[in-house]
C-alpha cells in the first residue's frame, strides 16, 4: 500500500505530485526523515497527525527552500534571525546546518498564503527550517509551496534515519515513501527561538550551541517543554526499556549486558536512533545507555537519552574487583 521510490526526478515529481492533490509523503533531511504535507493546506495538515497519532497541541515545523519563501509567510524576522538564516541556511555556508527559527506571526490566520493555524496548534509562532537534503529541497522547489513536517515515526516511537523505519511505522497509512539513504545528522533540528535579544534553545539537536554563539548570546531553556510543546511528550520510545546510566568508563559500563539487556556504551548522535530500532528487533528487554558529556553533539544525545528513558537515570558502580 505504501511505495518506495527512490529521489530520482520521476520520484520527486510523484512527491510533489501528491503533495499537490492533498496527499502527505514521507521524505528524507538530512537529520531525520519527515512526514510532509502542504503547509498551507489543513485538510493535508490534518492527515499528518492522524497518521502519525500526534498530540494536537504539539506544532509542526515548516520546511522552506531559501530565505525568500520564508520572507512570504508574513512572519517577523527579527535582524538576528536574518544573520542566522545566511549563515546555517544558505547553501555553501560553513554553518549550514538543521536550525529550526521559531518566528511570530505578522497577521493571525486565516489570511491566504500564510500558515494555518492547525500546523502551529494555535500559537501566535511559526516554527521554520531550510533542510540541507537534495532532496527535500527538490520536493520544496517542485511544489512551489512550503511542505509542514514533522519526523515521520508514529508519536513517541525512536525518529526514522532510514526509509525502512518510516515503512516499519507507518505501511498502509501513507502513500509513498522518498528513500534518500541513510540520515546524515541522525537527531533533529535544532530548536531555536528569540528573546530578549537572545538566541533561546527550545530543543538541542545537531547545530550546536558552540556553533550558534559564534552569533549571539545562547540561552537554553530550562523549561524547554514550556514553549516547545513536543518535549512534554513521551518521546523516542523502543519498545524495550531504556535506562540512562552515568558511568566513567566502558569498563564499568560492560556489566549491563545480558542475554536481553543490550548496552550503548558510547551514543553517537547518526546510529543512535537506529540502534534503538535494532535492538527492539533482537528482542532487547532493556536497553542502557550511557549518558555522553552534555557539550557539543552531546547535548542534544543526553536530551534525547534521557528523554527515551524517561528521565530514569542511574549511577553506575566503579566495580574494581572484576
Ligand atoms: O530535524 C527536524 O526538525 C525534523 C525534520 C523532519 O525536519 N522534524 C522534527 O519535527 O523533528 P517534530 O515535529 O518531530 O519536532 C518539532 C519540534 C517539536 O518539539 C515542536 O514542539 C517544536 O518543534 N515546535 C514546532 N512549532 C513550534 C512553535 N511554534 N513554537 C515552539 N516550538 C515549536
Ligand atoms: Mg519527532
Amino acid at each position: 500500500m505504501t511505495l518506495i521510490k527512490p529521489p530520482t526526478p520521476a520520484g520527486i515529481s510523484a512527491a510533489a505530485e501528491l503533495l499537490r492533490s492533498g496527499e502527505i509523503v514521507a521524505i528524507p533531511t538530512e537529520t531525520v526523515y519527515g512526514l510532509a504535507a502542504n503547509a498551507l493546506d489543513p485538510a493535508a495538515i490534518e492527515k499528518v497527525f492522524a497518521a502519525k497519532g500526534r498530540p494536537r497541541d504539539n506544532p509542526l515545523i515548516v520546511h522552506v527552500s531559501d530565505l525568500g519563501m520564508a520572507r512570504g509567510l508574513e512572519l517577523e524576522i527579527p535582524e538576528l534571525a536574518e544573520k542566522l538564516a545566511e549563515n546555517f541556511w544558505a547553501e555553501g555556508s560553513p554553518f549550514q546546518g538543521p536550525l529550526t527559527m521559531v518566528l511570530k506571526r505578522k497577521t493571525a490566520p486565516p489570511q491566504s498564503g500564510i500558515i494555518p493555524t492547525e500546523v502551529s496548534c494555535g500559537l501566535n509562532t511559526v516554527a521554520v527550517r531550510v533542510p540541507a537534503h537534495p532532496a527535500a529541497l527538490a520536493i520544496i522547489k517542485a511544489c512551489g509551496f512550503p511542505l509542514a513536517a514533522p519526523s515521520a515515526n508514529i508519536s513517541g516511537s525512536p525518529s526514522p534515519t532510514k526509509a525502512k523505519h518510516v515503512y516499519a511505522d507507518l505501511n498502509g497509512r501513507i502513500p509513498l515513501i522518498i528513500d534518500g539513504g541513510d540520515c546524515d545528522c541522525g537527531v533533529e533540528s535544532t530548536v531555536v527561538m528569540f528573546d530578549d535579544g537572545k538566541i533561546k534553545i527550545l530543543r538541542p539537536g545537531a547545530v550546536t550551541m558552540e556553533m550558534l554563539s559564534e552569533f549571539g548570546d545562547v540561552v537554553i531553556d530550562d523549561e524547554c517543554s514550556l514553549r516547545s510543546p513536543g518535549t512534554r511528550h513521551k518521546h523516542y520510545s523502543p519498545k524495550a526499556e531504556v535506562i540512562a546510566v552515568i558511568a566513567e568508563n566502558k569498563e564499568v559500563f560492560s556489566k549491563y549486558i545480558g542475554k536481553t539487556e543490550f548496552v550503548i556504551a558510547n551514543p553517537e548522535a547518526q546510529t543512535f536512533f537506529s540502534k534503538l530500532r535494532e535492538f527492539d528487533e533482537l528482542g532487547a528487554e532493556r536497553i542502557f545507555i550511557r549518558l555522553p558529556e552534555p557539550v557539543g553533539i552531546g547535548l542534544a544525545l543526553y536530551n534525547r537519552i534521557v528523554r527515551a528513558a524517561e528521565f530514569k537515570i542511574v549511577k553506575a558502580e566503579n566495580d574494581k574487583s572484576k
